[in-house]
């Protein structure tokens, strides 16, 4: 083990203490009261913005009755009233309810749409509804409640109105995993953090000696279980030092049927660094294991990840 390793090795441990915490942590820690400036620039992110306003567009038909869980600043309720006869917002922070009523009140349409005050875990519209909305989504389906949220609502909504369920926005969540060769050095300092990383950009600072690989596909109109895990081996193309493992979470937003396509929208990217540096030649094969809950610390999947070469090509 090199210095280098060995005392990134030993910060990981004494951070496993302070993960503990984190675990258990209260609900602000793990993303659910979102700042305010954080919803500013979620409506300043045009690569959400416009996919989820294309797929909104898309999938609420005239007269529809809509329900967004998580309103934020109630600007996915908004596009939807642009067609629906009725929309209810709901969201649990105090500053949010009064900010996306105000915004709202500025807004075309904006009349359609109900903000309700409540913890959308308990809420219920009531009326059955075509669509619902629900965007608590972060890389890796980690920190944020999308996937408690959804099986709590189906089941809560099933019992009180029967089926069928409304289409839900995201449909599914496709979510995969690279090795990475990734220069942690911040003009000369070495620093092996998480990071994220905006799709469909040249990272400069990263080597892909693999594509990445499927590990989870989730269909939110189906049963999901919070647990995702995965074990599975993935070939590398290149001699490298693998020291990271990039996580990619496509959220397909509307399947449109008639067209054969669907509305995506890519997160950013997860890049977390690994306990240890590999160092392989081509045609390698990595062996990459994690396992986490669905809501849980960005910080608990880092500690499950292992990676470890299967066996190596003769020279
Ligand atoms: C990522 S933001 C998205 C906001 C908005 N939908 C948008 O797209 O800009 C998630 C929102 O869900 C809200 N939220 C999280 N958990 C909630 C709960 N249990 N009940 C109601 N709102 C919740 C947060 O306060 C936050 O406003």
């Amino acid at each position: 083990m090199t210095t280098k390793t060995a005392t990134r090795q030993s910060a990981q441990d004494a951070a496993q203490h302070t993960n503990l915490q984190e675990d258990t942590a209260d609900t602000h820690y793990l993303g659910q009261f979102i700042p305010l400036h954080y919803h500013h620039n979620m409506l300043k992110d045009d690569n959400r913005m416009s996919n989820f306003k294309a797929a909104i567009d898309q999938v609420v038909f005239d007269g529809a009755k809509v329900l967004e869980l998580g309103g934020g600043t109630g600007v996915l309720s908004c596009f939807a009233a642009a067609r629906a006869s009725k929309v209810w917002c709901v969201e649990f922070n105090p500053d949010l309810v009064a900010e996306s009523r105000r915004f709202l009140a500025l807004n075309p349409d904006g009349d359609k749409v109900e903000v309700v005050h409540a913890d959308a875990f308990e809420y219920l519209p009531p009326e059955p509804v075509d669509v619902v909305i629900c965007e608590m989504i972060h890389v890796a389906m980690l920190r944020e409640k999308q996937i408690e949220m959804i099986e709590n609502f189906k089941q809560r909504y099933l019992h009180k109105f029967g089926g069928p369920l409304p289409v839900f926005m995201p449909e599914a969540v496709i979510m995969a995993v690279q090795p990475l060769q990734q220069d942690f050095n911040f003009h000369g300092f070495y620093a092996p953090i998480i990071l994220f990383q905006r799709p469909n950009i040249i990272q400069t600072g990263s080597i892909e000696p693999a594509a990445p690989q499927v590990y989870s596909t989730l269909d939110l109109s189906q049963h999901n279980t919070l647990d995702i895990q995965w074990d599975g081996n993935v070939v590398l193309t290149q001699d490298c030092t693998v020291n990271a493992l990039r996580f990619i979470t496509k959220n397909v937003l509307a399947v449109l049927q008639r067209q054969g396509t669907t509305i995506d929208w890519l997160i950013d990217y997860l890049v977390l660094p690994l306990a240890q540096d590999i160092t392989a030649r081509t045609g390698d094969v990595l062996h990459i294991s994690f396992n986490y809950r669905a809501g849980a610390s960005i910080r608990s999947l880092e500690r499950s990840m292992r990676a470890s070469l299967e066996s190596t090509t003769a020279d």
